[in-house]
């Protein structure tokens, strides 16, 4: 599909997804992505949500599927109670109606249709939309800043050269410093320090502890995240068909008092580095065991060695609560702070008027992890 040409003068069709637009779906996908995506992680990531199906609108023309837009349902914590929240996903015009105002009244609909079934809000990260959601209504909140530690500095050097499109004598410079780096983070993996309050285990899945310690959570906080119920998280990190997630927990005696969920990426990615990078794709600790992410960070530190990462790249919400304590683990290791074109934008809408923009705007009502960024990490 679309690789024909546009009929002549055809009128733009805007409706619901339809079972059998799974095919024309993936169509446009990869010709506006130049990418693959497998029918099992599409259906995992659109079907499959605990909050059920994610809402889905298209544009057809000529009876061809040009434009696609979702939102994903995840339930959330909105400061004292409940809602449902639209994470805005794959927002893509076919590249030979770009630029043609077709897009608004797409993005338009499907938050008249996502505010019908009851989704409050609509949250976005993306740096290509970013414009374009902003003309929506959208308003940013600061972004997730990188923090960053190379592993091989030689594979790093040459890999960022090239997807920076940094001149021939940049490696000249940039060498010694990443073997700098590289040289200081290996000398603090080998200091060893005894967490004797907290036992750090792994598992391979998720108990209904985790929802006990939601509960714990949300009784000390008023804050705007996803909810991480068990059902969640399971979806989240162990459904994902094509990523393979490793759970720490923290246990005080025999109470669950954080978690930390590492992943590494092996991405060409936007910036076009074929790099494995280790990150934290989710930490939640109780405020009275802050001193849980010190040893739960260095298992992560240790699952990101064994994977034979390449370098290892945490993206910290400044505002959000415990990011202190993260970046506390972060200077530990001698992690260094990325350009600002590493960052991740998110921006954000209210759909209903049970929420308010004010709140919604206000940075310190949310804690942000690398969860709400979806399927990638
Ligand atoms: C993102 C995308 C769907 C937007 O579609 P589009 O056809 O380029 O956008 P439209 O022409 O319909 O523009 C939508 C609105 O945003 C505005 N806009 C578009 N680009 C803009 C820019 N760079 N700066 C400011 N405003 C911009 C338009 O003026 C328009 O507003 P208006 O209707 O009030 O005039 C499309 O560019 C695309 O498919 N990009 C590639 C895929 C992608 O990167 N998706 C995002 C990742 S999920």
């Amino acid at each position: 599909m679309n690789t024909r040409a546009p009929l002549k003068n055809p009128t733009p069709v805007y409706r619901d997804f339809l079972p059998g637009d799974e095919k024309p779906i993936a169509d446009l996908y990869r010709a506006v992505f130049k990418k693959e995506r497998t029918f099992p992680e599409w259906q995992w990531e659109f079907m499959d949500p605990p909050e059920g199906p994610a809402n889905i609108r298209l544009i057809e023309m000529g009876g061809k599927v040009i434009g696609h837009i979702a939102l994903i349902p995840l339930r959330f914590q909105y400061l004292d109670r409940e809602i449902i929240v639209g994470k805005s996903e794959d927002s893509s015009l076919h590249p030979s109606y770009q630029g043609k105002r077709l897009f608004g009244k797409l993005e338009h609909g499907c938050f008249d249709t996502a505010a019908e079934k009851g989704v409050s809000v609509s949250y976005s990260i993306s740096r290509t939309a970013r414009a374009v959601h902003l003309k929506a209504g959208y308003s940013p909140l600061r972004p997730m800043e990188g923090r960053f530690v190379p592993i091989n500095p030689v594979k790093v050097t040459r890999e960022l050269q090239k997807a920076m499109h940094l001149p021939p004598w940049a490696p000249v410079i940039m060498k010694p410093i990443m073997q700098y780096l590289a040289y200081r983070f290996k000398a603090r993996l080998k200091r060893k320090v005894e967490y004797r309050t907290y036992r750090i285990a792994e598992t391979d899945h998720f108990d209904s502890s985790f929802d006990t310690l939601w509960q714990k959570f949300t009784g000390q906080h008023r804050l705007i995240t996803i909810k991480r119920s068990s059902d969640y998280l399971s979806w989240r990190f162990l459904k994902n068909p094509n990523r393979r997630y490793r759970i720490f927990k923290a246990l005080f005696g025999h109470e669950l008092v954080g978690y930390l969920v590492t992943t590494a990426v092996r991405r060409k990615g936007d910036f076009n580095a074929d790099l494995t990078i280790g990150v934290t794709s989710d930490y939640l600790i109780l405020d009275s065991h802050r001193e849980a992410l010190a040893p739960l960070f260095d298992r992560a530190v240790q699952d990101w060695m064994s994977r034979s990462c390449d370098c290892v790249i945490n993206w910290i919400h400044r505002e959000s609560l415990h990011a202190n304590i993260m970046l506390k683990q972060l200077d530990r290791y001698g992690f260094i702070s990325m350009f600002g074109k590493f960052s991740i934008p998110i921006s954000v809408r209210a759909l209903r008027d049970d929420v308010a923009m004010e709140d919604l705007k206000n940075g310190k009502n949310w804690y942000l992890t690398l969860a709400f960024s979806g399927r990638w990490a």
